[in-house]
């Protein structure tokens, strides 16, 4: 299907009889609350003919087949990562030189996810959380140092990004001086993850994967020699109960999670927020008035379900599941859609309203739920109640900046977030 506009797309979509929807295409993956509307409402259960992936829309469903592990399986050869299966020769060389994608904490079923999360899962937890705070409020700080004289700044990339990379490069333990190539190297993931690049799209994030790993293996053997208090260090020297290490396969696959999942999330709530702050002059008005933590920890958790930066994620289907009268055959691929779960108006009153004062509104699953909960769902939510009570302190009157035009989406089949955030604001 073709458009004239990205208007015309989305308005097909929330027209057109429910069987011609292509929504994967590139306009509806931007921007897909209409089609999801009808989704939920007239094929909540639907199998998009073009990749064959089955969407399941509604909040009681994902909630249900998410925590149904024996059912829906994370573990997915091809899908999440379409360079394996190649046939191109420059993709089979540099697949040859790469390690394996092998499953992990994300894409494992357990007991193996369990076996995986147990190795870091004590990096996220309280106390260390606890001792990250004053790093994530001196690095805030230093951001807006950074901007605050020019009165204006793109969001995204002055603030959304940089933010969690520090804070999970400075977790992970990889110096400042690597953030470029972390960034770089994240973007490669992303890429290959969002099913809408070419041949030359997907070849160059396969090199960029190759080259994480290679950095990464570099570093891995220089904490098995010598390990240090930080992540890399727990990954590659882990063994519970006298079990053998991790191999190198096993450990780039955990850190690549860990970055990926860390970064572009967090950056696209973050970023999501100020918007949704300008968009929504009441509400703004209200955290004005009141940005205590009661307050900000209310906008953070509205921002999320709003947000849902983690909009879908695979799982496979281990027999026949039979939903809402139809059958979804044994070793389907299937989305658990979180953020069209965060828009059901089965749970949420008109829901793409963005209200900080809902009962409900931390009965979102933008960090999923069930065993493959978010590991880092602590981390983001300090690093969001943190940055946006920073920001409150110092900045006010944000608006778009002249001449901007109101922020557009990447289209990612399994990321939403913004391609930037162009603002003017004032001193406090
Ligand atoms: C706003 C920020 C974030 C959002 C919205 C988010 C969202 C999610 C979601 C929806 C899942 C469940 C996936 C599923 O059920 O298949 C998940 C899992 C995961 N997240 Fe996050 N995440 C965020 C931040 C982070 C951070 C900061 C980290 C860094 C550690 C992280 C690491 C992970 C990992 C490793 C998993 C897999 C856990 C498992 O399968 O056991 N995420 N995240």
């Amino acid at each position: 299907m073709t458009y004239t506009s990205a208007h015309d797309a989305v308005r097909h979509a929330e027209q057109c009889p429910i069987h011609e929807l292509v929504p994967m295409h590139p306009e509806l993956l931007r921007c897909p609350y209409g089609m999801n509307r009808r989704l939920r409402s007239e094929a909540p259960v639907f199998r998009d003919p073009a990749s064959g992936i089955w969407f399941i829309s509604r909040h009681e469903d994902v909630v249900a087949m998410a925590q149904d592990p024996e059912t829906f399986s994370s573990v997915m050869p091809a899908a999440m990562s379409r360079a394996t299966a190649s046939d191109d020769p420059d993709m089979r060389a540099v697949m040859a030189e790469s390690y394996p994608n092998v499953p992990t904490m994300l894409t494992q079923d357990p007991p193996l996810q369990r076996r995986y999360r147990k190795f870091v899962d004590g990096a996220f937890g309280p106390a260390n959380l606890r001792a990250l705070e004053p790093f994530i409020d001196a690095t805030s700080n230093h951001l807006i140092d950074g901007f605050i004289d020019a009165g204006q700044c793109n969001f995204l990339e002055a603030f959304g990004i940089p933010l969690p990379l520090r804070v999970i490069a400075s977790q992970i333990g990889t110096p400042e001086a690597d953030l470029p190539r972390l960034r770089a190297w994240t973007e490669a993931f992303i890429g290959n993850l969002s099913q809408q690049l070419d041949r030359d799209g997907q070849l160059a994030a396969a090199k960029g994967i190759l080259e994480f790993q290679r950095y990464f293996v570099q570093r891995m053997d220089e904490r098995r020699a010598e390990p240090r208090d930080d992540i890399l260090s727990k990954v590659v020297n882990a063994s519970i109960d006298g079990e053998k290490p991790l191999d190198n396969a096993e450990c780039l696959s955990m850190l690549s999670q860990i970055l990926v999942a860390g970064n572009e999330t967090t950056a696209a709530s973050l970023t999501e927020g100020i918007w949704l702050l300008i968009d929504n002059p009441d509400q703004y008005a209200l955290l004005e008035a009141d940005h205590g933590p009661e307050m900000i920890s209310r906008f953070v958790e509205e921002v999320l379900r709003i947000s849902s930066p983690s909009s879908n994620m695979f799982r496979r289907t281990t027999r026949d599941v039979t939903l809402h009268g139809v059958t979804i055959p044994a070793n389907s691929v299937c989305f658990a859609r979180f953020a069209s779960a965060n828009h059901d108006e089965r749970v949420f009153d008109d829901p793409l309203r963005f209200d900080i004062q809902r009962d409900n509104l931390r009965q979102h699953v933008a960090f999923g739920i069930g065993i493959h909960h978010c590991l880092g769902a602590a981390l983001a939510r300090r690093e969001m109640n943190i940055a946006f009570r920073v920001i409150f302190e110092r900045l006010k009157n944000f608006r778009l900046a002249d001449g901007a035009s109101p922020p557009t989406f990447a289209p990612n089949a399994l990321l939403h977030g913004m391609l930037g955030l162009h603002v003017a604001f004032e001193r406090r």
